[in-house]
């Protein structure tokens, strides 16, 4: 498939670096594409960069991979080229200042969530909450003991929700299907609890699993 990957931070890389490993064509946006000119050239010949709307042109399935505060006004920006695909959303709304004995501040309320405002700018886009509960040192091919963790998953589109599905899956995840939008609203503040062990302990290599009986 084509993936456009919003973001020149390191979930955009490591996403796009891992689509690209599974045979998908990347091309990442930028505010300035020339700061991935590097990345495109020692990518190999089915990576590209552009701007955010250039990268939402092309994918099939379009990643949103940018800072949380600039979420909305990011997608906003590529509203038209985003209409009718999946878009895979995995920020987090964390505020600015400093974490509190390990917990990061959001700006979201606990009947809020990010991605309900961003679907809500972008009601033509297929939102899907993905990648956002886990750090991106494990976000493809998470290898930790226990078998292949779970990712916690939701949007409001069943079709949006099995690409991305399939795409977990070939990035080594078990899914969890969450339902609708609303439910970001308990997915993201994973993002919260995630971090706690490595902000007070320096320990990130961990992911959640999701036993069912
Ligand atoms: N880091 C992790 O391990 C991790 C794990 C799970 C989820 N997340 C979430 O994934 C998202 C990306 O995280 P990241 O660590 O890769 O990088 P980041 O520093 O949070 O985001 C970098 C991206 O945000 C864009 N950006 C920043 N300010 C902007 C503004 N005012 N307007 C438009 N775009 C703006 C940048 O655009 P330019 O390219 O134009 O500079 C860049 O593409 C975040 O929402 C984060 O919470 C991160």
């Amino acid at each position: 498939m084509r993936i456009g990957v919003l973001g020149s931070g390191v979930v955009g890389m490591v996403l796009a670096d891992g689509f690209l490993k599974k045979g998908h064509e990347v091309m990442r946006g930028s505010r300035e594409p020339a700061k991935l000119q590097a990345w495109a050239a020692g990518a190999g010949a089915t990576a590209c960069a552009g701007t955010f709307v250039d990268a939402a042109g092309f994918g099939e399935i379009v990643v949103l991979a940018v800072k949380g505060t600039a979420a909305v006004a990011a997608a906003e920006s590529c509203a038209g080229a985003l209409a009718g695909k999946t878009v895979i959303d995995t920020t987090n709304p964390i505020a600015e200042g400093p974490p509190v004995n390990g917990v990061i501040p959001f700006f979201t309320g606990p009947n809020d969530s990010l991605l309900e405002r961003i679907q809500a700018k972008v009601p033509a886009a297929r939102l899907v909450k993905a990648f956002s509960c886990v750090g991106n040192p494990l976000m493809v091919n998470p290898d930790l003991p226990g078998g292949p963790p779970t990712m916690f998953i939701c949007g409001n589109d069943e079709g949006a929700k099995r690409q991305v599905a399939a795409l977990l899956e070939q990035l080594g995840w078990e899914l969890a299907d969450m339902g609708a939008a609303e439910a970001a609203r308990a997915i993201e503040p994973l993002c919260m609890l995630w971090c706690i062990p490595g902000l007070r302990e320096n320990r990130w290599r961990h992911a959640f699993k999701l036993l069912r009986g």
